[in-house]
């Protein structure tokens, strides 16, 4: 069939919206008619190249935060039914590896093996390709900048019909990733010093989290003023406009003990900033590390002295050490339950032809979380 995609044909252009042919899905695959896709800092990253060789070459289709209608299964998909309302997690769960069978899904051996290549997981061949007949890679193995995509059965989270998939789409990557970064990796406590870098899709869910857990400050730092606005309404206690006015500050916000947890959700990490925050870690402290830092940056440098006096952990974090079959719909109860806020989360909605201004407003600190909606 015939449908439309933002396709990156080159680093460092803009996206490329475009009539694509996309083949029936195969064996374990779905077809599915997009509602929703949140626009997440790592497509930046793809576009921008900080993540070549995890993300597949150009030319490739972009997104990975994404909801929608099925429109047709492929053979074997029992579990699902035509018009079944989804989403996708944007590391796909295939429930038999290593990683999935020891309840760490979000490290799917199977899944991100594919991640670079961007094809099927079922058979590395691609059912993406643009109309003159090349292959299109999958950014995430989801491609979720268009109209209708194909995705492996492993991707998809089956919701309740009645749960607005606008707000749905933000539950594939971002709100998981930052709500998971300070609830599963953090374990942020009760009566926790948490410091959150970085007020996008990912440090505003990271934010809630933090408080959701029982965090006595949540401190929240980002060089925009509207995102520490928007910050200190999703549950911020103090926010700076910097980690040297939060250093600063330490003294007086945390009792000079330092922050027990901090969690880097900036756009772009590095090595010089992780060393900053380090420093705001107090005494068995854990930095959690969720923003990418360009693959290029080979090494980050931390006074490793400290590591021990303080005994400080510096951990990863990826989708939030989140399991999506549990905790795409867990979250989401949350928020129909009012104790989560993804409304205010989504700063404005464009159309798939918008997608290069909706990047735009990103890097110009305008969105917590730009949304395409699809007709
Ligand atoms: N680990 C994972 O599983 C995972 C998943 C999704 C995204 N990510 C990564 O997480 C990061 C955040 O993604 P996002 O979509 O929320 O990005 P975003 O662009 O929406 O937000 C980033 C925020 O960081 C702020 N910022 C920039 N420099 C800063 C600095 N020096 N100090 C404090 N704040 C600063 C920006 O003003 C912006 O508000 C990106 O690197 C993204 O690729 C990781
Ligand atoms: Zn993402
Ligand atoms: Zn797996």
């Amino acid at each position: 069939m015939k449908t439309r995609a933002a396709v990156l044909r080159e680093t460092n252009t803009p996206w490329s919206v475009e009539e694509i042919e996309l083949d029936p899905p195969g064996p374990g695959e779905v077809l599915v008619k997009m509602a929703a896709s949140g626009m997440c800092h790592s497509d930046e990253h793809a576009m921008d190249g900080h993540i070549a060789g995890l993300v597949p070459p150009a030319p490739m289709i972009g997104g990975h935060e994404g909801s929608g209608v099925v429109q047709e299964l492929g053979a074997g998909v029992d579990w699902l039914e035509v018009g079944d309302h989804v989403v996708f997690g944007f590391i796909p769960a295939c429930g038999r590896c290593n990683s999935c069978a020891g309840g760490h899904s979000n490290l799917c051996d199977t899944g991100l093996a594919t991640f670079p290549q961007g094809t099927q997981m079922a058979d590395d061949t691609y059912r993406h390709h643009s109309a003159d007949g090349e292959d299109l890679g999958l950014m995430c193995l989801l491609g979720t900048f268009a109209e209708h995509t194909v995705v492996n059965e492993a991707s998809v989270i089956k919701i309740d019909k009645d749960w607005p998939l606008d707000k749905a789409c933000l539950l594939g990557c971002g709100v998981v990733t930052g709500w998971g970064s300070a609830v599963y990796t953090a374990d942020v406590q009760p009566g926790e010093y948490v410091a959150v870098v970085g007020i996008g899709g990912l440090g505003s869910a990271a934010v809630q989290g933090a408080k959701m857990a029982g965090a006595r400050v949540v401190a929240a730092i980002d060089p925009v003023e509207f995102k520490r606005e928007k910050a200190m309404e999703f549950g911020a206690t103090h926010a700076f406009a910097s980690i040297e006015e939060a250093q600063a500050a330490m003294g007086d916000v945390t009792w000079d003990r330092g922050y027990d947890k901090v969690i880097m959700t900036m756009g772009t990490g590095d090595s010089s900033t992780l060393g900053q925050a380090f420093n705001l870690g107090g005494k068995r402290a854990k930095i959690v590390v969720t923003n990418l830092h360009s693959t290029a940056e080979g090494t980050i440098e931390i006074p490793a002295i400290m590591l021990t006096m303080f005994e400080k952990q510096v951990v990863g974090s990826l989708f939030g050490s989140a399991n999506i079959r549990k905790d795409i719909p867990r979250l989401f109860e949350l928020y129909l339950a009012g104790q989560l806020n993804l409304d205010d989360m989504i700063t404005k909605t464009y159309s798939l032809d918008e997608i290069n201004e909706g990047y735009q407003a990103m890097r110009d600190g305008e969105n917590i979380r730009g949304v395409i909606l699809y007709d």
